[in-house]
C-alpha cells in the first residue's frame, strides 16, 4: 500500500492536524514498545494489532511479538499458534537466542509477527532459574533490531516475570486504557513495576502515555472518566481516543486489523491517527 492510498488521506474533521508522517530512507534501529496494562480485556492485544498495521500502512517495518500465552495476537493475524512447534517460547531460553525463525509475515506488507501459544505459560516458572532471567526476550530480540522500525510487545494481564521481560526489552511503554470507572485502579500498581524496572534494569524505560479505549463519549460516564484520567496524567493521555465499536471484535473474527478489514471505518481512521500521534511525540520513528 502506498502513502497516498485513499484509506490514508487525513481525515477533514481532525483538527489536531497530527502530519501523515514523511516516508522513512531506511530502516531501524527499531523502537521497542511494551503494550501493557494488568487488566484483561483494556485493548492490548487490538491496539497492538491496528497501531502496528497502521504504522506499516505508513511504511515503517513493524514486529510484533505475542507474548501472552494466550496467543490472542497470533489468532487475530491468522496465526493457528496452537499447530506450531516453534514459537517466542522455544527461543526463550535457548543457549543462541534468535527470533528469526519464528517470524512470520502477515496479510498486512510490513507488518511481521512472532507468536506465542499455551507452551509460554510455562516460561514463567522455567526462567525464574535463568542468568539474567529479566533479559531473555532482549537477547531473543537482539538479533533483528535494525531491521524493523517499531517492535510491539503484546504482554499478557499480568505484572510477572513475562512482563518484566517485556518492560526490560522495551523503550517505551503504552497503556490502553478502558474508559469505565475503576479502570484507574490498577494503573498506580503497574506504573510503580516500571519505576522498579527503571531503577534496577532498564534506565532508558519510559511512560509513552496512556491510550484510552472502547470511549463512548455520547454518555457522562465515559467523558468523567476521561476527566479524571487527565486529571491523572495530564497530557501522558493521548489525545486520540479509540472509540468502542463491535468493528474491532469482528476484524478479529476475520484474523485482520481493522485497517485492511474496514479501511474506511472511524475505527481504522483512529488507529491511523493514533499511528501519527505516537511518531509526533517521537515514540516511534
Ligand atoms: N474499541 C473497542 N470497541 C469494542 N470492542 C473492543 C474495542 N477494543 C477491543 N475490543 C474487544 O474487547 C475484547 C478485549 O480486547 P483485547 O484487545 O483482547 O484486550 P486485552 O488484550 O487487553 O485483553 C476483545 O473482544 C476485543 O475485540
Ligand atoms: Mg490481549
Amino acid at each position: 500500500m502506498t502513502l497516498n492510498h485513499p484509506a490514508l488521506i487525513e481525515d477533514p474533521a481532525d483538527s489536531e492536524g497530527f502530519p501523515i508522517p514523511e516516508p522513512l530512507s531506511g530502516h531501524g534501529p527499531a523502537r521497542v514498545i511494551a503494550m501493557c496494562n494488568q487488566k484483561g480485556g483494556v485493548g492490548k492485544t487490538t491496539t497492538t494489532i491496528n497501531l502496528g498495521a497502521a504504522l506499516a500502512e505508513y511504511g515503517r517495518r513493524v514486529l510484533i511479538v505475542d507474548f501472552d500465552p494466550q496467543g490472542a495476537a497470533s489468532a487475530g493475524l491468522g496465526i493457528n499458534a496452537h499447530e506450531l512447534d516453534e514459537t517466542i517460547y522455544t527461543h526463550l531460553m535457548a543457549a543462541e537466542p534468535d527470533v528469526r525463525p519464528i517470524i512470520h509475515h502477515t496479510g498486512t506488507e510490513g507488518l511481521d509477527i512472532v507468536p506465542a501459544n499455551i507452551d509460554l505459560s510455562a516460561a514463567e516458572v522455567q526462567l525464574v532459574n535463568e542468568v539474567a532471567r529479566e533479559q531473555a526476550l532482549m537477547r531473543v530480540l537482539y538479533p533483528v533490531m535494525d531491521e524493523y522500525d517499531v517492535i510491539i510487545i503484546d504482554c499478557q494481564p499480568s505484572l510477572g516475570l513475562l512482563t518484566v521481560n517485556a518492560l526490560t526489552a522495551a523503550h517505551g511503554v503504552l497503556i490502553p486504557l478502558e474508559a469505565e470507572f475503576f479502570a484507574l485502579r490498577g494503573v498506580a500498581l503497574l506504573v510503580e513495576t516500571i519505576e522498579k524496572v527503571r531503577n534496577r534494569l532498564n534506565p532508558k524505560l519510559k511512560v509513552d502515555g496512556i491510550v484510552a479505549t472502547m470511549v463512548d463519549m455520547r454518555t457522562l460516564h465515559a467523558r468523567e472518566v476521561i476527566e479524571r484520567v487527565e486529571e491523572a496524567f495530564g497530557d501522558r493521555l493521548f489525545d486520540t481516543k479509540i472509540t468502542r465499536t463491535v468493528k474491532f471484535p469482528d476484524a478479529s473474527v476475520a484474523t485482520e486489523p481493522i485497517t485492511s478489514y474496514a479501511p474506511k471505518h472511524p475505527g481504522a481512521q483512529l488507529y491511523r491517527r493514533l499511528a501519527r500521534e505516537l511518531i509526533a511525540r517521537g515514540a516511534a520513528a
